[in-house]
């Protein structure tokens, strides 16, 4: 469906935009298109020199309006390291979020993990563990602490980053097929929880070449689009998100 006028204008109004996983890959190129439009960025890995260095190009690449004169080196963006596995840790981004950023306006849960290429039952506990436990429960623990936020205001888009694997299957990768299919039904069970005006969506992008896609696909990732390629697309599709689209399983 063709987005009204009136939607087209309020998709340009500056948004609040937490991204998970923005030290690299797709959440990275996401979250430099989207400042570059001139949306604040809340983002977040485990990585600190590499979220470092993306307020830095955050920073460069955000529109001059935006730049505070006083204090050229101020960001209107907020980059924390948080570990989504752990719940406690996505309570403080939570609570660092309300004290100097408000309530999101959208939400893209990206921060994901594969296995190594492996036979199901070859694969490490530790290992199969890390996939559930950032892919499924970082979600959940996202959700836990943003959705009573957005709930108080009935106002909010989640976007869930599926995979093409959260829809059909593979070999080699069975622990990551099943953490995508999860949030495949994850998303679209919350999507009967949420009230009218809020949206959850999963997503899936297509195949980027990222250093995940370079895990199971090796050097033939590199015959693959580029993130910088695919987040233009991306950040259109996201932005224009409405409650029409609640329960959706869309693709970039
Ligand atoms: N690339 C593709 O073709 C493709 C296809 C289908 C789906 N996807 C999905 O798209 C999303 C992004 O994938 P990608 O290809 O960009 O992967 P990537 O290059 O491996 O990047 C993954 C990102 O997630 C972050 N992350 C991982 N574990 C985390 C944790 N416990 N806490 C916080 N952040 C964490 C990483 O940051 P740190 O390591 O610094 O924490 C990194 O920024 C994933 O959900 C993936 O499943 C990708």
């Amino acid at each position: 469906m063709a987005p009204t006028a009136a939607a087209m204008v309020m998709n340009r109004a500056p948004k609040t935009i937490l991204i998970t996983g923005v030290s690299r890959g797709l959440g990275r190129a996401l979250a430099v298109e989207m400042a570059k439009k001139g949306h604040t960025i809340i983002g977040c890995s485990r990585a600190q020199d590499r979220l470092n260095s993306l307020l830095d190009e955050l920073s460069s690449s955000q529109p001059p309006q935006d730049n505070n004169k006083n204090n050229p080196s101020s960001s209107k963006h907020l980059l924390m390291k948080v570990d989504v596995r752990s719940d406690s840790s996505v309570q403080v981004l939570a609570r660092a979020v309300m004290e100097t950023k408000g309530i999101p306006d959208i939400i893209v849960n990206n921060a994901g993990t594969i296995n190594r290429n492996n036979k199901l039952w070859e694969v490490p506990v530790e290992e199969f563990d890390t996939v559930i436990d950032t892919n499924i429960k970082g979600i959940a623990n996202i959700l836990r602490h943003f959705l009573p936020l957005m709930l108080g205001r009935k106002q909010g888009i989640i976007v869930n980053m599926s995979s093409g694997w959260g829809r059909s299957a593979a070999a080699q990768v069975a622990p990551y097929c099943a953490s995508k299919w999860a949030i495949e039904g994850m998303s679209r069970s919350v999507a009967k929880e949420l009230p009218d005006g809020m949206a959850i969506v999963s997503l899936s992008p297509g195949v980027v070449n990222t250093d995940m896609l370079a895990s199971c696909f090796g050097s033939s990732a590199s015959l693959y689009r580029t993130p910088e390629a695919w987040a233009p697309k991306a950040a259109t599709l996201i932005l224009n998100l409405s409650v029409a689209d609640n329960g959706a399983s869309l693709t970039v």
